[in-house]
């Protein structure tokens, strides 16, 4: 039995930090385990241009912990009106890394997001110029599109057609959720790739509904079925090249959380790579962790792959409940609080 694996340092291709106290609580989780993150634009105000941008990264790296070599790629929160020239502008000066879709009130903070897709359609003739990669919240939020239907009509709806309209774009279709995601995906590689988050290999919505209902599990894409976690296990396992490690990390208020009107979104970052690899332990694929952690996601992002390595142990440990924030009782529940936590991190 294998209870020690060295992989070269992961990145997290879909990551939320956040801004200022939040930010300086939860960032140093990941830059400890992950040598890149993708880091998402939905703030209050959302990242819309390269002086947005600039602005945030500087806030990010003020919050890295010093000797940590970390480095953020920052993403342009996409609106009707995205200027397309500030979007080229931005990659090119290496500001922007990525475009991100948030479909109109799909998601937490995405009041801002596209609400009719013609609007962007000169943005997207542009990134595909200039090979700029396209993230998306793939799922529609048409009222009349069953919750847990959305991620499989966004691709039928839309993406299908996107990825003939735009052959040369590189898209990422992000927190895949369904065994039609997963599938789709591999249909349209490499054109198409797709991260996967720990929670959506662990849970399934009878650890958000069956149980008494609990908030803490409540995260877009919804968690669905046995049947779409087993393709979704699958398919991260598979070592195939076109599905990559995204957290999708999203810490918030604990108050946000458990509000009548709770918010979407789990902080999984101080147990991430450590989930990642139980799941990969339990269905005997340890040695392709390290395909779909530190190399799948470089290679579509076209990136080189980190040098530096980690070390996992089989060593238990128990995961803290929460992570304190500064300013008023405020705190970010942390998913598998509490809990026994199979693998460490060592070295
Ligand atoms: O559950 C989610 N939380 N899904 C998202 O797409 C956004 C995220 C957040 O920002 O909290
Ligand atoms: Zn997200």
């Amino acid at each position: 039995m294998t209870t020690r694996i060295t992989i070269r340092k992961p990145d997290d291709w879909h990551l939320h930090v956040r801004d200022d106290e939040m930010l300086r609580a939860v960032l140093p989780y990941t830059a400890k385990n992950f040598g890149r993150a993708i880091l998402m634009p939905n703030l209050i105000p959302p990242v819309r241009t390269t002086a947005d941008c600039i602005a945030y990264r500087q806030r990010v790296m003020a919050a890295i912990p010093p000797g940590s070599k970390f480095k953020p790629l920052m993403t342009c929160y996409l609106t009707d009106d995205t200027d397309p020239d500030d979007v080229e502008r931005g990659f090119r000066d290496s500001v922007f890394t990525g475009v991100k879709l948030y479909p109109a009130n799909a998601t937490t903070n995405s009041a801002a997001g596209v609400t009719d897709y013609k609007k962007v359609m000169r943005v997207l003739e542009r990134m595909e110029k200039i090979d700029m990669p396209f993230l998306m919240h793939g799922e529609v939020t048409d009222p009349d599109v069953d919750v847990f239907d959305r991620e499989k009509v966004f691709i039928d709806r839309y993406l299908s057609q996107w990825i003939k309209q735009f052959p040369k774009l590189r898209f990422i279709l992000e927190h895949l959720s369904s065994k039609d995601g997963v599938e789709f995906v591999k249909s349209a590689a490499p054109q198409v790739g797709g991260t996967i988050t720990p929670y959506h290999m662990v849970q399934t919505r009878n650890d958000t509904l069956g149980h008494g209902l609990n908030p803490y599990m409540y995260v877009m894409p919804v968690i669905k079925t046995a049947k779409d976690r087993a393709a979704l296990r699958k398919a991260a396992t598979s070592g195939e090249a076109c599905y990559f490690l995204g957290t999708d990390s999203a810490p918030h208020p604990y108050a946000r959380k458990v509000a009548v009107h709770g918010v979407p979104g789990m902080f999984n970052a101080p147990v991430a790579i450590e989930t990642y690899a139980k799941v990969f332990e339990e269905e005997g694929a340890l040695d392709k962790l390290e395909a779909f952690a530190s190399l799948n996601g470089p290679k579509h992002y076209r990136m080189p792959p980190n040098e530096e390595t980690i070390t996992l142990e089989k060593s238990p440990w128990t995961a803290p409940k929460e992570v304190k924030v500064a300013g008023p009782d405020e705190r970010a529940i942390v998913y598998r609080g509490g809990q026994t936590i199979e693998w460490k991190v060592v070295g």
